[in-house]
């Protein structure tokens, strides 16, 4: 049952103004006590022509509801406060439930609807920052929240593998590449050696010459130049892989931006047709002052060569040919934000169907940054992120290491992880971040292995008792404290959290309520003794705490974080 349209409908019926107006306006109290819904009565003082307190007044004098469902009816200034009864709201919550069980939370809304969700997208021969873990771990959360959801999801590594640096790379490697074993810390060496040949480019233009010479020759598609370019794309990719293996992030499709060179004519025919590339200075430009973007986008600069927003248009063109989609997220740190909106705004000229164009999104974060201090100071924010999942780990498996518990590399490993995952979802994305590991690892604190080892508490609970109870033979008179009643809300609201964190892109939304129900548990477990001598409260309480366990594992799921076994 909808409490909602109940109270609404009888609302309705005493004042005869429609139940549909009267939905709008029935709000949940902030505060607890305040009962489950609330009606704020000032909403009808122009219509009926009274007061607030009259009306109110009016309406719980005169409304019939039903007592098993509606407990209590309580008029506070001008407010109408309305108390579910316990045993019904426990009912309905469970019964929901009860419906989808393990797959509680799941939606049809996606259904027929396909998202890229386009994330990490690192430069090769580049260190992954910190702010390329941000980017991935946000990406991979939204990439399996639209999937819980229902939606046909496509995600998509975008790799920056195109540019002067390769060439320059290339001119590196030839004269000191056998000085440096690549076997291990390719990217290090690689960065290395573009070093030393950047030097060298500022001391001798002759060299910065033949690194443009080769430039030419790698985009013509000269044997040798793309033999090494591949390599370095390896060697690269080999590193990536390392940090994705441990993250558990898999790409349905990595494209780096070098996929789309042969596909950039295309762009600028069809931005020529359209009457919107210009000429300025020698380059071609599309002007975007109407629509309110002062900044014009470069799509081809003098020397004819294309620029990185031109490889995004050839990348939307194919991606909409490729997959159709309804939706294109773009998980990039906000200082892009010119970027994507030049890109965005000169999409709408390529001449592609609407649903495309509205589709593209720029899912931005903030500035992150490690504390000062050892890790910082030392490397400066180019701090490996390798380095710093390691050491996540190591020392989540140093507070675990007196623990009676089996497999304690696999557990070290899923908490460390963890712990650095939800550090990155724990706040609005938007936000700038120091991100704290110690902080992150803290089991008692808001952090993700808090939250994992409520889930594990919750199945060990279940697991001592041994059995699941029959929804069908729960007593839900038994259901009656604050903390149950507080937890089968939570459980309730599921759903809307999931569709919210959707709709703002916002996977902080699906952290912050996995902390209140991880609360709200420990809590209830401490108020009541779930295996009693109580039979029928046993059972109700039991069935509470599995509803919680499939909450927590379906949420942290959601966010790629793993459950420990044990903990
Ligand atoms: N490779 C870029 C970087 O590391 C991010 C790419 C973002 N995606 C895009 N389609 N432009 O800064």
């Amino acid at each position: 049952m909808d409490f909602k349209t109940y109270i609404a409908e009888a609302i309705s019926n005493v004042t005869n103004i429609d139940k549909e107006e009267i939905k709008t306006y029935i709000e949940i109290p902030k505060i607890e006590a305040n009962g489950d819904f609330a009606f704020p009565c000032f909403r009808l003082a122009k219509e009926l022509k009274q007061s607030p307190i009259n009306i109110a007044n009016n309406i719980k004098d005169n409304i019939i509801v039903d007592n098993n469902i509606i407990s209590k009816i309580d008029v506070v200034n001008g407010f109408l406060n309305f108390y579910i009864a316990k045993s019904c709201l426990a009912k309905e919550t469970i019964m929901k439930f009860d419906s989808q069980k393990e797959e509680y939370g799941k939606s049809e809304i996606g259904e027929g609807k396909t998202v890229i969700v386009e994330y990490s997208s690192p430069n090769i021969a580049k260190p992954f920052h910190i702010g390329h873990l941000k980017t991935t771990i946000i990406g991979n959360s939204l990439y399996k929240l639209y999937k819980f959801l229902g939606f046909k999801t496509i995600g998509i590594n975008h790799l920056g593998d195109y540019g002067t640096q390769f060439a320059k790379l290339i001119e590196g490697y030839k004269r000191w590449g056998e000085e440096y074993d690549f076997s291990t810390d390719a990217i290090d060496k690689l960065a290395d050696i573009y070093k030393r040949i950047n030097a060298l480019c500022e001391e001798d233009e002759n060299v910065l010459e033949e690194c443009r010479a080769t430039f030419k020759k790698l985009e013509d598609g000269d044997k040798y130049c793309t033999e090494l370019w591949n390599k370095f794309k390896d060697l690269s990719i080999e590193e990536f892989n390392k940090i994705y293996d441990l993250l558990g992030i898999k790409f349905d499709s990595i494209k780096g931006e070098a996929f789309y060179s042969d596909k950039m004519q295309e762009v600028i025919d069809l931005l020529e047709k359209s009457g919107k590339l210009i000429e300025s200075q020698g380059a071609k430009v599309v002007d975007l002052e109407n629509q309110g973007i002062n900044t014009p986008c470069i799509i081809q600069k003098a020397n004819g060569s294309s620029i990185y927003a031109t490889r995004d248009l050839a990348a939307i063109l194919y991606r909409a040919r490729t997959y159709d989609f309804d939706k294109c997220l773009y998980v990039v740190g906000e200082e892009q934000s010119l970027h994507f909106k030049q890109v965005f705004a000169v999409a709408k000229y390529l001449g592609l169907d609407e649903k495309y164009t509205n589709g593209l999104e720029h899912v931005s974060y903030g500035m992150i940054r490690l504390p000062e201090g050892k890790m910082s100071s030392r490397k400066g924010n180019f701090v490996k992120v390798k380095d710093l999942i390691d050491e996540a780990i190591s020392k989540s498996k140093e507070i675990i290491k007196d623990r009676d518990i089996e497999n304690k590399d696999l557990i070290a490993k899923q908490v460390g992880v963890g712990a650095v995952i939800f550090e990155d979802l724990a706040e609005s994305r938007t936000k700038n971040q120091v991100f704290d590991l110690k902080e992150a690892l803290n089991f008692n604190g808001e952090t993700g292995p808090y939250i994992q080892y409520m889930t594990v508490r919750t199945k060990s609970v279940l697991e001592k008792a041994g059995y699941l109870p029959k929804v069908e033979e729960l007593n839900f008179e038994k259901i009656t404290d604050d903390s149950s009643i507080k937890l089968l809300k939570l459980i309730d609201n599921f759903n809307s959290i999931l569709l919210d964190a959707m709709q703002k892109n916002e996977p902080s939304i699906i952290s912050r309520y996995l902390i209140d129900v991880s609360e709200t548990f420990s809590t209830f477990y401490n108020n009541n003794k779930i295996l009693c001598d109580d039979k029928e409260a046993q059972d109700a309480r039991l069935y509470i705490t599995y509803m919680t366990k499939v909450i927590l594992t379906n949420g942290l799921g959601i966010l790629g974080i793993e459950v420990p076994e044990k903990m």
